[in-house]
């Protein structure tokens, strides 16, 4: 990654009429419907940005898209790169690199987590308070990091809590149950044994998914104020452990979009 490539992707997209986006949002796995409310749409798909990784064949989706969301002008990832794909820490984190060059402020962050807090349900939302990266490995760990940003990027608030205060307003307002917790993120692809469960909620976690933290990294190390949702598709409970289907997360995850679309876009409304 240089600042060559990134001015390159960056002058593309303002060439296709990405101008000064103020919100950058990511989109989870089977959340994408949000990228269909925006106003004026002008799409670029990620094999067309120059130095964007290229997109695998299940991954034909993912698209930017530029636009207005309650009067904001915003740029939304309609699908992500993760680690399990075959991507690197570098790979997964250029689209932050991108949005934020492209002038972003705020960053919204969604995706699908199982629920190991047993006192969390399928089909909850859980405000991101903290992480725990268990994948091994840093997307700040390069040479010549400091001349994009922190290198020793401090991570004591990596949330913004004005951004969260005003969500769980919003949500006591719209009647959402908003949990609150830590998301551990692992690399995946295979979901986790009743051991790994055990330990996850004995290290702290309240919820596990496969992405998100690389870019939260990535944010904070740029100063982007960020505020991140999990959408709960499933209960871990080690000691009465069905096996998870893909599709049903999808589809769960599907179910309870309305409510985060509704979050998401009652929080543009608010800055
Ligand atoms: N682990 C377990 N359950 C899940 C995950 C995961 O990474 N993502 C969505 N549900």
């Amino acid at each position: 990654m240089t600042q060559k490539q990134l001015d390159e992707s960056t002058a593309y997209l303002q060439g296709k009429g990405f101008e000064a986006p103020e919100i950058g949002i990511v989109l989870g796995t089977g959340l994408g419907k949000l990228a269909e409310e925006i106003e004026d749409p002008i799409e670029a798909h990620y094999n067309h940005i120059p130095f964007f990784p290229l997109a695998t064949v299940e991954f034909h989706t993912g698209k930017l898209i530029y636009g207005s969301l309650e009067g904001k002008k915003t740029v939304v990832m309609q699908g992500r790169f993760h680690l399990y794909e075959g991507y690197d820490f570098l790979d997964i984190t250029y689209p932050i690199r991108v949005m934020h060059q492209l002038g972003i402020k705020k960053l919204f962050i969604s995706n699908a987590a199982g629920a190991i807090n047993l006192n969390f349900k399928k089909g909850d939302i859980m405000l991101i308070e903290d992480h725990i990266n268990l994948q091994g490995g840093s997307p700040l760990a390069f040479k010549g990091v400091g001349n994009f940003g922190d290198r020793f990027t401090d991570m004591a608030e990596p949330y913004d809590t004005t951004m969260r205060d005003i969500l769980v307003k919003i949500a006591e307002k719209e009647k959402i149950t908003l949990q609150k917790g830590v998301y551990a993120s692992v690399v995946g692809p295979q979901l986790e044994t009743k051991a790994e469960y055990r330990m996850l909620k004995i290290i702290g976690a309240d919820a596990v998914g496969m992405s998100t933290v690389p870019e939260v990294i990535v944010a904070n190390h740029l100063r982007l104020p960020i505020v991140a949702v999990s959408v709960l598709t499933d209960e871990c409970d080690p000691d009465n452990l069905k096996p998870v289907n893909i599709q049903e997360i999808i589809e769960i995850a599907g179910k309870i979009e309305p409510k985060m679309v509704r979050l998401f876009r009652e929080l543009i409304k608010s800055l």
